[in-house]
Order: structure tokens, then sequence, then C-alpha cells
């Protein structure tokens, strides 16, 4: 066979195969299940995945399949018909729900129960925006009239700095400057962006970064006088967030007479905020049972609420309200986030493509990719399972993306024609929020389907070698130039498509990958509410800065280490 014969679409790509399936090994995933019964379903979808990848999606999109491999709740639309899923693929993946008893284990979070073993906490973010739910119990105490007392003290304080009523030392409050990092700035950082144009507070600004440029050139456009600062951090000991507070103190300090009444803390710890001189009516506590990453909902959300009002972010709780009672009820095969989930494990666990690319089509979900890398990742890049035995599956995917068009012009090229597949998750408004310029965003749209399809229908050699003809071209030269605008197709992508981004909107699509993440977290065993793959990092750091600071010998450190410190210490460090 000759190199061109080999190089029809299909058949220059071969399809992928799964690099680290899940196997019998030793246990595949643990939980209340044993090995011998959890090995076959894994293995059936192994299977399955064999005898259909070659399949192509294209083929399988009869009239029918859009409707039957869609799933639509609240505002939202999930298509996930340009995969290869089929029936039976999904009959097995459900079937991984039950076997690996999931339904218990939701119920359990809702309901308070300690489902963050390591930890010994409670998983209760959804309360955060119970607005007219039940009582949720935790160690015998309903848990939401806290929560709602607390939501009204934000109410009150962020409508009191709106109207002016909450002053600076030199008049009303013109920019507010959220301090904090991952969990504690991703989220209210996203959502400020995502709903800029509901934005009708205060300038609004996040330093996440220990780098003093973060700071610096925030801090630069404010004027301390009529700047509030929010210390947001669950610990109140991140030493990037304690840093930071620090240096807008004292910058603070140098202008007005008293720079703490003019900081609010976001904390779980109230000893460690009145340490730092915080008056208690602007400190805003939750408890242990809100995980860093799915704090946005309560007070980590301040700042956003101050940006876009109270009534607002009601709504957008709402969202999240609505997606939460979704979750609880829809039985697996109309259960958004359960189908998210399930999409996300066919594509890693089973076929073995370790990447998921996130892709808005929403110029203002331009940090979502973000905040979606420490939801999944912080979450489900675990190692072992929730009793400590290895994984043997993959662990959870890593997430990466950018706003389209934008990922057009830079990366999709490796998407079309790289040798590896991505699962693409592309998302897109009906509408956007600028009525003059619809026919930009007409446009948008265009773009967004117009993808997902051709990383679907690719472009085979012989299409490849049409277009080359129509150029004028022939011979050798032809089926050079043809080869390399063959497009492999058969890469799969869901889209979630919504009318308009509001902060309803918002709120129902955090939710959703909230609950894929737990879903999936939930069928690998793994105990999605830790993070302790954090933390010798920042161990080495606190024994590195006496190194880096010269107090202390740099030879007590590997060679590579101490050479890099003494590489920047002659350089100025
Ligand atoms: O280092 C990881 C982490 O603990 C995240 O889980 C958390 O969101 C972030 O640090 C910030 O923590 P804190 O809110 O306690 O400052």
């Amino acid at each position: 066979m000759t190199s061109a014969q080999r190089s029809t679409a299909r058949e220059t790509f071969p399809p992928n195969r799964p690099r680290s399936p899940p196997s019998c090994r030793a246990r595949p995933c643990t939980g209340p299940l044993t090995e011998a019964e959890t090995c076959p379903m894994w293995n059936a979808l192994r299977q399955h995945h064999a005898t259909t990848s070659d399949r192509p999606i294209a083929d399988m999109l009869d009239a029918d399949r859009a409707r039957d491999f869609s799933v639509q709740t609240g505002d939202l639309l999930l298509d996930y018909s340009k995969t290869n899923i089929d029936a039976e693929a999904r009959a097995l993946l459900i079937d991984l729900l039950d076997r690996r008893g999931v339904a218990a284990r939701r119920e359990a979070m809702f309901s308070g129960a300690k489902i963050n073993e390591t930890e010994g906490r409670a998983v209760l973010h959804t309360a955060l925006r119970n607005l007219d739910g039940g009582p949720v119990m935790v160690d015998g105490e309903d848990v939401i009239p806290q929560v709602r007392a607390t939501l009204d003290r934000m109410a009150e304080f962020a409508e009191a700095v709106r109207s002016g009523a909450f002053k600076g030392q030199g008049g009303p409050i013109k920019d507010v400057v959220n301090i904090g990092i991952g969990g504690s700035d991703l989220g209210p950082a996203m959502a400020a962006r995502a709903l800029a144009p509901y934005h009708d507070g205060p300038r609004t600004h996040f330093v996440s970064n220990v780098d003093p440029a973060d700071i610096a050139t925030v801090l630069r456009g404010c004027d301390p006088a009529t700047t509030l600062v929010i210390v947001a951090s669950k610990t109140f000991t991140t030493i990037e967030t304690m840093t930071n507070a620090r240096t807008a103190k004292a910058w603070m300090g140098e202008a007005v007479a008293d720079p703490a009444a003019q900081f609010v803390a976001l904390s779980t710890d109230l000893e460690k905020t009145g340490a730092f001189g915080i008056h208690p009516d602007r400190v805003f506590g939750f408890e242990d049972w809100v995980g860093g990453r799915y704090s946005m909902w309560g007070p980590i959300g301040l700042s956003l609420m101050i940006a876009i009002g109270p009534d607002a972010f009601r709504a957008f709780l709402r969202g999240g309200q609505d997606m939460d009672r979704h979750f609880r009820a829809a039985e697996w095969h109309e259960n958004m986030p359960a189908l998210l989930a399930l999409v996300g494990i066919w594509h890693n666990q089973v076929c073995g493509h370790a990447t998921r690319a996130v892709l808005p089509y929403d110029q203002r979900l331009g940090r979502l990719p973000a905040y979606l890398q420490q939801l999944e990742m912080e979450s489900n890049g675990k190692r072992v399972s929730m009793d400590g035995a290895d994984l043997t599956c993959e662990s959870g995917p890593i997430v990466w993306g950018e706003p389209g068009t934008n990922g057009q012009h830079a990366f999709y090229q490796l998407i079309h024609q790289g040798t590896r597949i991505v699962p693409c998750e592309f998302m897109i408004a009906a509408q956007g929020h600028e009525p003059d310029l619809h026919h930009q965003h007409q446009l948008l749209i265009a773009n967004c389907l117009a993808q997902s399809e051709a990383l679907m229908k690719g472009r085979s050699l012989d299409e490849a070698r049409a277009i080359m003809a129509k150029k004028g071209l022939s011979g050798d030269e032809l089926e050079r130039q043809a080869r390399h605008r063959v497009f492999p197709g058969n890469r799969p992508s869901v889209t979630l498509a919504y009318p308009q981004l509001t902060p309803h909107v918002l709120g129902q699509i955090v939710a959703l990958y909230e609950h894929r993440v737990f879903v999936e977290g939930a069928v690998l065993g793994i105990n999605s509410y830790d993070q302790w793959g954090v933390e010798l990092g920042k161990e080495l750091a606190s024994s590195l800065q006496p190194v880096v600071e010269g107090r202390a010998d740099a030879t007590q450190k590997d060679g590579s280490t101490a050479a890099l410190v003494g590489y920047l210490r002659t350089h100025g460090a």
C-alpha cells in the first residue's frame, strides 16, 4: 500500500487506544462493591469502546440522535450527540452510577453527611444556595437559618457600600479589592467578569498572586481613601493572601487614619480575622463544610454581590438551587450533571483521552477554564481512592481552554490535526448583551457550531485532493499538499447552549459543573473534597524563604535548587 493510499482521512489516524484503562489488576475502584462485582462493568465499557471506536460519529447522527443524546433542564441544553456514545454505552455508563452507589452518596452530600472523610467534614456548598428549601442538619443542628442570616448581612453591607452609606475615610467607596487565591479568588473573579453587564456597583478588582506585580498594579489605580479591601481566605493563613493583605493595609495606612476600618474579612476563622484588626461587624463567616473551590455562593461571593447587587446575586444562587433540585431528582438518563460526568468518564477513563478543552464562545467566560481547572483538578486529581488504595483507573482529566474564537487562531490546529484526541466542550449563548451588534453574535454562533461540525466530519484525503485540483495542482505536488489538508474528523465534542449569560444562567452552569465533578469523583471512589496535593509545595516554600533571603544555607537543598537560588541571588534576589 502506498503512503497516499494509507492516507484517507480515517485511515491515517488510528483509532485512539485507551492508554491505561480501568483494569482488573488490583481493585479497579474502591467503594461499596467488591472487585468481582466492579470489574465486569469497566470491562464491558472497554470492550464496547474497542468495538465501536472506529465508527464515524457523523454516521450515527440520524434525525433522532440530536434529540436522544441531548438533555435540557432549566435554561440549559446539553448536546452530547457529537460523541461516539451510543445507547448501549450510555446504558453501561448509567449502570456504573448504580453500581457505584452514586445516588446514595448524592443524598449523603445533600443531607449533610461527612462525605469529606479525610477531613471529617460535610460537603454543603448546596446549603449556601438553599433559598427556600428545607432544613439541612450538621451534627444535629439545622444550618440553614445561619446561612440565610449571613446572606442577609452580606446584602445589607453590600447595599450600604453600593449606596454610599458605608464610606471610606475619603468618601463613598469607588473601588473594591478582593484579596484571595484559589477558591477565594477564581469563583468571584470568574463570575464578576461573566456578569459584567449587571455590574452597577463600585469598580471591582481581584488580587491573588504573591507576585508583587499583581497587587502593585491594582493598588496603583485606586485611591486608598475610597477603597474597600476584602480579605477572602477560608483559613486566614494562606501565605499569598495574608502577605497581600498586609501590603494593602500598609498602603492604606499611609493615607488614612484607620486602615482596618476599610477592611472586610471572609473566613471560617474569626479569631484570626480579629487578630488582623478587622472589626466583627465586617467579618462574614462560614463553616468548614464549605470547600474553598465551592465557596463562591456564600461570603466569598461578597465582592460579586457588591458589584451586581444583592438581587442579581440571589438570582445567581437561585440558578444554583435550580440545578441542585434537578440533580437530586432527575433520573440518570435525563440528569444533566450525571450525563456530563458520564461523557467525561467515557472520554477519559474509557477512551483514554487525558485532557478536556473547555471552549466558551462567550468572551465574558474568559476565566471559566481557570475556574474549572481548580474545580476539576483539585477535586479529582487524586491517586488514591477514599480508603487509601491506589487508584487503578485514571484520575480526573487535565482541563484547559480559552474562549472561542480566540482559541481558533491559537491551539485549534492541534485539536483538529494533532495526533491526540482532545474532547471539546463548547459553550454558546443564543444572545449576547450587545443587541446593536447582534450580527456579530450570530457570527460567533456560526463559528462555535462550525468547530464541532468540523471536528466531527473532518475532511477526507479525496476531498482534500479535489480542493487541490481545483487550485490547479497536480501530480506529486497535489498529493503532498492534499495530505496537509486532511482532517481526520470523528473527534468528539459536547455543546452547552443557553439563552443569555444572566446571573440565573451562570448559577445553573456553575452548579452543573460542581455536580459533574461530584459524580466523576463518586464513580472513581475519590474524595473530591480534600486537596492534600497542594501541601508539600507550600511546606517547601516556607523552608526555602530563608534560603532565598540569605538567612539560611542553600547547601542543605538539592544541587539543582541550590544552583537556582545561587543564580537568583547573584542577580539581585
Ligand atoms: O492551596 C489550595 C487551597 O487550599 C485551595 O483549596 C483554596 O481554595 C485556596 O488554597 C485558598 O485557601 P484559603 O481560602 O484558605 O486562603
